[in-house]
This record gives structure tokens, C-alpha cells and sequence, in this order.
């Protein structure tokens, strides 16, 4: 079970947490009387949080997770919309402020994992489809009501939709504001796997720990070269998976893979 009192670091006034386990960085959202809606605070913490998970060298992949049982992030968190975000120019502001640190998420340099249960609403949505991976239990919901709201869901929301579930289910997602339940979720391609709520945190932890006992280089390629797949032919920087494949092949760490191999035993990698 996941444990977040233990010597987490705190942002944005405890409502984002940020702990390490086993090579394990490990994002908490942490308000579940508002099932984790994420405030332009909570929206800088997790910035904040990423940043320095990803500068820690112990850490190899990171996981998100919203605390409680209800919800992982049932998106913005609404009641600061009359203030912040009424209309196009105070939401251009609202957005600029939210998308930076949605960037560090869609250009994370680590594998992340969202693992989760209940809720995942909106911009928790965006959350969840910017990680690497989804790993959800049999009692998540999932929607983007934003035409219920009457907002325009954006670009990257929207790109990262499609990319998971194709167009025509983006269209019915979108137009409906519609709820899916974790089985569909599963079947059309939102989520990687669904397990019963009891097991949910352990399975991703054993997952994370999968990776992160993996060679890091061999992943980093990995994540990169399939980034640049999902881009634009005309975008695509082939000489960044060539230079990533290189340093790949040169590594200490596929000397380590290989003698590890030959000599049938456990290998321990650097990652460089
Ligand atoms: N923003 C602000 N507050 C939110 C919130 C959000 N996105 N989601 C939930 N809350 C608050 C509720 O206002 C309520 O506050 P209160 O206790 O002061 O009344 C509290 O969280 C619990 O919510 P409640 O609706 O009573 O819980 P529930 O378990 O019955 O339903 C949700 C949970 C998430 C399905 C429901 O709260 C909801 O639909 N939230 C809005 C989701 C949404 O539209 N997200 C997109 C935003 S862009």
C-alpha cells in the first residue's frame, strides 16, 4: 500500500508530496476532500515535485498517484475559474501558468507511470495521458466534461487523446462528456491495464521497479525514439535516436548486460 507519510517533501502546502522507495520517485496529489482537483498551486508543486524527481540521480522512473480512494485528479480545480480563468485573456494566463509544468510531464527525461484509481477528470485526464504509461484499477472512471463546462479542452489534450484512442472515440469522449468505466477504458486503448483496487499499488511499484532495474540508456532510447515516432515525419529528429542509440551501444552498461547474460547472473546497471 502506498504510504505517504513517510519523509515526503511538500508543495504547494502539502497538497502535492513528493517521496522516493527503491529507485522510486513517487508524485502524490493530495487533497481528497476535492478528489485531488488540481489548483494553479498544485499545478506549480507538481512542477516543482518532477523537477527535482528528475534531477535526483537515485530516482529511474517516477509514478503519479492521487491520494485517497475516490479519485486521481478530477481535473482543475473549478472554483478558482470565476477569478482565474472567466474568459479568453485571464485563461491564456491561467494556461501559460498550468502548461509549463505540463511540458516537463510531456518532455520527461524518466519513464512515468500514472497509477490510477477513481476519478480522472479533465486535466487529470491530461495528467494520466502525458505518462508514459497507465496502469488503473477496476474502479476508475474516466471523462473530459469540458463541453459540459463549456471549455475548450486545447492542442496537446487533444493530440495525446486521439493518439491513444483514435479520432472517432476522441469525437464521442469529447462531445458527450461522457464517463467511461475501467474495462472500456481498458478495451479502447485509454489505459494499459486494470487490476482490482486491493492490488493496484503494489502491481505499478512492482512495475516501476521492473524498469528501474532495467538499463537506463536502453530506456531512455526507448522513450525517446518513440516520441519522435509519434511526431510529424517532417518533424522527427533522427539524429537524436542515433545519438541515444550510440551512446547506447558505447555504454558500460551493455558491457554489464552482456557479462551479466554469460555468466547467468543479476545485472546491475549505471546507466551510463
Ligand atoms: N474542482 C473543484 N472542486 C471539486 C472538483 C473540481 N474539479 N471536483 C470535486 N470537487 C469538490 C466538490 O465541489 C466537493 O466539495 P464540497 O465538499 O466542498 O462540496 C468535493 O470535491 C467532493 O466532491 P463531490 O462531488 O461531493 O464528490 P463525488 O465523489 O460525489 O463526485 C466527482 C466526485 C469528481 C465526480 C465530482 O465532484 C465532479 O464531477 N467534479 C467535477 C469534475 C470536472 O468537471 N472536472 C473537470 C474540470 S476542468
Amino acid at each position: 500500500m502506498l504510504d505517504i507519510s513517510k519523509s515526503a517533501v511538500s508543495h504547494a502546502d502539502g497538497k502535492i508530496l513528493q517521496s522516493v522507495s527503491d529507485g522510486v520517485g513517487i508524485i502524490t496529489f493530495n487533497n481528497p476532500d476535492k478528489r485531488n482537483a488540481m489548483s494553479l498551486e498544485m499545478w506549480e508543486g507538481l512542477g516543482h515535485a518532477l523537477a527535482s524527481l528528475r534531477d535526483d540521480p537515485d530516482v529511474r522512473v517516477v509514478i503519479l498517484v492521487g491520494a485517497g480512494n475516490k479519485a486521481f485528479v478530477s481535473g482543475a480545480d473549478i472554483s478558482q475559474f470565476e477569478k482565474t480563468r472567466h474568459n479568453a485573456a485571464a485563461s491564456e494566463e491561467y494556461s501559460k501558468r498550468s502548461e509549463a509544468q505540463r511540458a516537463l510531464l510531456a518532455n520527461y527525461p524518466k519513464p512515468t507511470i500514472a497509477c490510477i484509481r477513481g476519478f480522472c477528470l479533465g486535466g487529470g485526464m491530461q495528467v494520466a495521458m502525458l505518462s508514459d504509461i497507465r496502469i488503473a484499477s477496476d474502479n476508475s472512471r474516466f471523462g473530459i466534461p469540458a463541453a459540459r463546462l463549456g471549455i475548450a479542452y486545447g492542442y496537446d489534450g487533444l493530440r495525446h487523446l486521439v493518439s491513444l484512442v483514435g479520432p472517432s472515440w476522441a469525437r464521442l469522449i469529447m462531445y458527450t462528456g461522457m464517463r467511461i468505466e475501467a474495462a472500456e477504458a481498458l478495451r479502447i486503448g485509454l489505459v494499459d491495464r486494470v487490476l482490482p483496487d486491493a492490488e493496484l499499488w503494489d502491481a505499478t511499484m512492482e512495475i516501476a521497479r521492473t524498469i528501474s532495474g532495467n538499463a537506463p540508456l536502453a530506456i531512455r532510447a526507448a522513450k525517446i525514439t518513440i516520441a519522435e515516432v509519434l511526431k510529424d515525419e517532417s518533424n522527427r529528429d533522427m539524429e537524436a535516436i542515433k545519438a541515444i542509440g550510440r551512446a547506447c551501444m558505447d555504454s558500460e552498461d551493455f558491457r554489464e548486460g552482456r557479462t551479466a547474460f554469460m555468466e547467468k547472473r543479476k545485472p546491475h546497471f549505471k546507466g551510463k
